[in-house]
């Protein structure tokens, strides 16, 4: 599995943690930044991120801002992606069962850095359950294609 992981100013230092999960769990991944506290804007960051998902370029991303929802809002309007945004354990699992989801955003104003890294090691360790899942997620692609 590879995976593109981005942030902005509010989220680059959980970035950091969640590449330390990465590393401890083989996955390769591409950091498009940013990389330090100067002040950026989150789109610049879940665009490159949302493409190279949709476009196979990699499997997955993991993006991280203040809230996590700028990130969401953002990679969720890009075609093929279906982004996720987590706090929690449970939410991070069923995502993954049910949704297939492509992307996650988190926010590091909202969880600390350990709840972070277990959230990402769950979603990324977990795999889609398919099944009635499968008509579902189809119905939010048929959609897509039409627009
Ligand atoms: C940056 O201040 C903040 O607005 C951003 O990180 C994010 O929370 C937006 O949704």
């Amino acid at each position: 599995m590879k995976v593109a992981i981005g942030s902005d100013h509010a989220g680059y230092k959980i970035k950091d943690d969640i590449k330390e999960v990465m590393d401890e769990l083989n996955i390769q991944y591409e950091d498009v930044g940013c990389n330090c506290s100067d002040s950026v804007d989150y789109p610049d960051y879940a665009l490159p991120v949302a493409e190279k998902v949709a476009n196979g370029e990699v499997d997955r991303g993991i993006l991280i801002c203040g809230t996590g929802i700028g990130m969401s809002i953002t990679a969720n309007k890009v075609q093929g992606v279906r982004c996720a945004l987590v706090h929690d354990l449970f939410t991070a699992k069923v995502t993954r069962l049910h949704n297939d989801s492509n992307v996650l955003a988190m926010g590091e104003r909202i969880i600390g850095p350990g709840l972070a890294k277990e959230i990402a090691k769950v979603w990324l360790e977990t795999e889609f359950e398919g099944g009635r899942h499968e008509r579902r997620v189809g119905k939010i692609k048929e959609y897509e294609s039409k627009a």
